[in-house]
């Protein structure tokens, strides 16, 4: 397991399900992590983490604001003096077919998914242009890749991040500033439990592997991409998916 000591982490979305196994995956390797969600039970993150004798802060707040993002970055920076990794997790699903799709499912998707990316990465470049180091792992999804009916909001949200980190990376490369996305298959979280049932076994028929990914296999991909192992690999997409983008179905 990569050592992240001394390193300060900052993962969005992490009160629950794949954020949550992330942030706990670097705080067992050594990280200070900072845990950001919408929800209160962040703070019970945070107690987990410090629990494990790492440092923790936990900062409640909408990352489709940018007055809370740059709140939060500037609280981070004052706090732990620098930040090393950047986690975009955060997410939301509103699942509609196009033709019914209303003005508001379209926005709240795009604005959590997407421009939530954008406020986050621009706060901390600004501190690790001057570091002249950093990790920004994004976490996109396979159908920003093959795309999947009922979710044209979600999957022009996930495409977006990965153009997003294929740019940010090749405009900040110069710094040692390293820029990837990983992109989930079907992973079993809250937010996929809501699925219906028959829907749900229909997907794992198309997964090579044969199973739902779980979060930590996740974690695992982000875990390396913020390693120092990692250094040479920028503005790539990892699909972490049991095989099921690359299947022909
Ligand atoms: P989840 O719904 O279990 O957790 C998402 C967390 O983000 C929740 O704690 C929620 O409160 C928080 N959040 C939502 N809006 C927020 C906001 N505006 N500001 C701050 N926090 C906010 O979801 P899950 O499954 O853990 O997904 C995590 C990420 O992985 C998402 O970006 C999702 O799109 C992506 N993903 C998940 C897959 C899956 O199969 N579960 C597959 C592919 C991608």
């Amino acid at each position: 397991m990569s050592d992240f000591s001394n390193k300060v982490a900052i993962v969005t979305g992490s009160a629950r399900g794949i954020g949550k196994t992330i942030a706990l995956r670097l705080a067992e390797a050594g990280a200070t992590v900072v845990v950001n969600d919408l929800s209160a039970a962040v703070n019970a993150v945070a107690d987990e983490i410090k629990a494990l004798n790492r440092q923790s802060l936990a900062v409640q707040g909408d990352v489709s604001s940018s007055a809370d993002v740059n709140r939060m970055v500037e609280t981070v920076k004052n706090t732990f003096g620098k930040i090393d990794i950047l986690v975009n997790n955060a997410g939301i699903a509103r699942d509609q077919l196009v033709v019914r799709m209303s003005d508001e499912e379209w926005e709240s998707v795009l604005n959590v998914d997407l421009k939530s990316v954008f406020f986050c990465t621009r706060a901390v470049l600004r501190h690790m242009i001057r570091q002249r180091s950093g990790r920004i792992i994004n976490i996109a999804s396979i159908v920003g890749i093959v795309g999947n009916p009922g979710q044209a909001n979600y999957s022009s949200a996930k495409a977006g991040i990965i153009g997003f980190t294929k740019t940010v990376a090749k405009e900040v490369a110069s710094r040692q500033i390293t820029v990837n996305a990983v992109a989930p298959g079907f992973i079993d979280t809250e937010m996929t439990q809501r699925l219906a049932e028959e829907w749900k076994q229909e997907l794992q028929k198309r997964i090579p592997l044969g199973y739902l990914g779980s979060p930590r296999d996740v974690a695992e991909a982000v875990a390396f991409l913020a390693s120092d192992e990692a250094r040479y690999i920028t503005g790539q997409v990892l699909s972490v998916d049991g095989g099921m983008a690359g299947a022909w179905m």
